[in-house]
C-alpha cells in the first residue's frame, strides 16, 4: 500500500496552510526552511529567538540528578477492599492534589494523585509512591469503586484494558465534575486475568492529568494461574518532567508534537531503584508513560522470558529474549531468573527510534538509553524454578463477519506553530493528528460494529512516526503485520489492547465487542489522543 494515499487524502480535507510532513508544499504561508532550522536549533538565545526556543522546547528543567536514585524498589500501595463479602471488591479512590518534597532546596512539587481512602474521612492515604494504589482483583469479582474528584477540572476513570460495560469505562462523554463523585460498577468475567491499569480520560485533558500523576496499576488474578507460586514483582514505569523550580512543567510545543518525555523515568515513583533478586521471579511491567517507548533490556545481554501481554498469559512462554518493546499503554509479564552465582545488571529502556519529528523537515535522532533500575542477583540455594511449557489455551478469534480500517495521519502547519504564544494555549495551534482523516469529535461515531461479531481490523500508519493503537473494552489478537507489501503472520497468539504501529506499517487484528455502547480507540501517545487522534466505535 502507498503511504502517500493517506497523506493526500488528509491534505484534501484541510485548508492549504496544512501540509503533511514529508510533503511540504511551498505555499505563501510556509516558513522558509532555514528559518525553521533556526527555531529548532540551539544556536541563538537572544531576544525573540530565545523566547521562541522556550516555547518550542519548554523552560529550564531540573537537572537529571535532582532526584535521588538507588533506593530499594518501592512497594506499591494497595487499594483496601472495604467489602467483607467474598467475590466483592468495594473501595474509594480520591483524585487530589498532593504536595511532596522532591528536590532539595526547592518548593514542594504538587502532584495530582490517586489515593485510597474513605471519602468521608478526610484526605485518604497519601503516603508511599505517587503511583495510584494497586487494585488487586480476581476473576468473577463484583467491583464497585467510588471515584471522588478533588481536582479543579473534570475527570473520568478509565479501566484500561478491562472488559467493563461502555457506560462504566470513563469515556470523555461521562465526566465527573470538580468536587463531584461517581461510582463505577462492573463484574470481571472468567478469562480476564491479566495486567491492566487505570487513568483519567477527560476530553482534551487526559495527557495533563496523567503527567501530573493520575495513573495506577490493576492486577486481575485467575483461580487456576499456572504461575501462582512464583514470587511476583511489579514495575510501574512513568515519566516525569520537572521544571528547574521542581514544579511539574507544562507541555511545550515539542511535547505536543512528539508526545511528552520528561528528564526522569520513574519505576514505582522513584528514579533508578535497586532491585534484589534471590530467586526466579515473575515481573509485571507497565508502560504508563505519556509517550516514551520502553525497549526493555538488561545491559550485558541477560535473557528473560515473556509469559504475558496486556490481557494475561501467553499460550506458551517466549524464552531467551534480550529485548522487548513496550509502547505507551502496554504491559508485559516477564520471567527474570536469578541465574548462577552473584551478578548485577541494569534494566534499561534501551534506545528505540520512534521517528520523532523535528520542527523542520525530517526526524530527530532517537534519545539515549535510560537506566530503569539496578538489579542485583544473589541466587539462594534453591534450584531454578521450572517454567511450564504451556501456560493456557488461547483460541484464535474468528471467523470474521466484518472488516474495518483505521488510518493514522497527521498534518502540520509550521506557520501557525511558530506564532508567538501558540504553545501557551490550552491546546497548541498548528498540528493535526487524525484517524481516518478526521480529528475526534465528541459523540460522533467513527465506526460502527455489531455486538458479538468478530471483526478483522487493519490499522495503517500513514505518518512518519510510530503511534500505539489502543482499543477500549476488549482484548484483541494481532493476526499479521504488513510492511512494504510484505505480510508477516504474527508468530504467536496473545491478548492485547495496545499495539504499536510503525510508520508505513499495517497491523491486522481480530477483535470483538460484547456489549452495546460507545468505545474509544486512539493513539496512546496521550498528547496525540488529546489533539484528536481518537475515534468512537459505536457498538449496536
Ligand atoms: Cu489507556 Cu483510552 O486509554
Ligand atoms: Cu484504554
Ligand atoms: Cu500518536
Amino acid at each position: 500500500m502507498k503511504r502517500r494515499d493517506f497523506l493526500s487524502g488528509a491534505a484534501s480535507a484541510v485548508a492549504t496552510a496544512w501540509f503533511a510532513r514529508g510533503a511540504f508544499a511551498a505555499g505563501d504561508d510556509t516558513m522558509p526552511m532555514h528559518d525553521m532550522g533556526k527555531m529548532n536549533g540551539m544556536s541563538s538565545t537572544s531576544g525573540m529567538q530565545g523566547g521562541m526556543h522556550n516555547e518550542m522546547h519548554g523552560g529550564a528543567l531540573a537537572p537529571v540528578d535532582a532526584l535521588p536514585s538507588g533506593a530499594p524498589l518501592a512497594r506499591l500501595r494497595t487499594l483496601v477492599n472495604e467489602s467483607r463479602t467474598p467475590g466483592e471488591f468495594r473501595a474509594t479512590l480520591l483524585a487530589q492534589p498532593v504536595s511532596r518534597s522532591l528536590v532539595q532546596g526547592q518548593a514542594d512539587t504538587v502532584f495530582w494523585q490517586f489515593d485510597g481512602g474513605l471519602a468521608s474521612a478526610g484526605k485518604g492515604d497519601t503516603s508511599g509512591p505517587v503511583v495510584g494504589p494497586l487494585i488487586e482483583l480476581r476473576e468473577g469479582d463484583r467491583v464497585e469503586i467510588r471515584v471522588v474528584n478533588r481536582l479543579e477540572q473534570p475527570t473520568t476513570m478509565h479501566w484500561h484494558g478491562l472488559p467493563v460495560p461502555p457506560d462504566q469505562d470513563g469515556n470523555p462523554s461521562n465526566p465527573i465534575a470538580p468536587g463531584g463523585e461517581h461510582v463505577y460498577r462492573f463484574t470481571l468475567p472468567k478469562g480476564s486475568a491479566g495486567t491492566y491499569w487505570y487513568h483519567p480520560h477527560p476530553h482534551m485533558q487526559t495527557a495533563e492529568q496523567v503527567f501530573r500523576g493520575l495513573a495506577g496499576p490493576i492486577v486481575v488474578r485467575a483461580g487456576d494461574d499456572p504461575l501462582a507460586a512464583w514470587p511476583e514483582r511489579h514495575l510501574f514505569v512513568s515519566d516525569l518532567k520537572l521544571a528547574a523550580d521542581a514544579s511539574i512543567a507544562p507541555n511545550s510545543m515539542m511535547d505536543w508534537m512528539n508526545g511528552r518525555e520528561g528528564q526522569f523515568v520513574l519505576v514505582n515513583g522513584a528514579r533508578e531503584p535497586m532491585i534484589d533478586v534471590v530467586r526466579d521471579e515473575r515481573w509485571r511491567v507497565w508502560n504508563a508513560c505519556s509517550a516514551r517507548y520502553l525497549q526493555l533490556a538488561f545491559d550485558g545481554g541477560r535473557t528473560f522470558a515473556q509469559v504475558g501481554t496486556d490481557g494475561g498469559l501467553l499460550a506458551a512462554p517466549r524464552d531467551g529474549l534480550t529485548a522487548l518493546v513496550l509502547a505507551p499503554g502496554e504491559r508485559a509479564e516477564l520471567i527474570v531468573r536469578a541465574g548462577q552465582g552473584a551478578s548485577q545488571a541494569r534494566l534499561l529502556a534501551a534506545q528505540y527510534d520512534r521517528h520523532k519529528m523535528a520542527m523542520s523537515h525530517g526526524s530527530l535522532p532517537p534519545g539515549p538509553s535510560v537506566v530503569l533500575a539496578d538489579v542485583r542477583f544473589t541466587p539462594d540455594a534453591a534450584a531454578p524454578t521450572a517454567l511450564p511449557s504451556s501456560l493456557r489455551a488461547i483460541a484464535p478469534l474468528g471467523p470474521a463477519r466484518a472488516q474495518k480500517s483505521v488510518g493514522f495521519s497527521e498534518a502540520m502547519d509550521m506557520h501557525a506553530m511558530h506564532q508567538p504564544g501558540a504553545s501557551n494555549l490550552a491546546m497548541p495551534r498548528g498540528m493535526k493528528f487524525m484517524i481516518n482523516g478526521e480529528t475526534y469529535v465528541p459523540g460522533r461515531a467513527t465506526l460502527t460494529s455489531r455486538r458479538g461479531d468478530v471483526e478483522n481490523w487493519t490499522i495503517a500508519n500513514g505518518t512518519d512516526m510510530d503511534h500505539p493503537f489502543h482499543l477500549h473494552g476488549t482484548q484483541f489478537q494481532v493476526l499479521s503485520r504488513e510492511f512494504d507489501g510484505k505480510r508477516i503472520d504474527e508468530p504467536y497468539l496473545a491478548w492485547r489492547d495496545t499495539i504499536n504501529v510503525k510508520p508505513g506499517e499495517i497491523v491486522h487484528i481480530a477483535t470483538v465487542q460484547h456489549e452495546a455502547g460507545d468505545r474509544m480507540f486512539h493513539c496512546h501517545i496521550l498528547e496525540h489522543e488529546d489533539l484528536g487522534m481518537m475515534g468512537t466505535l459505536r457498538v449496536t
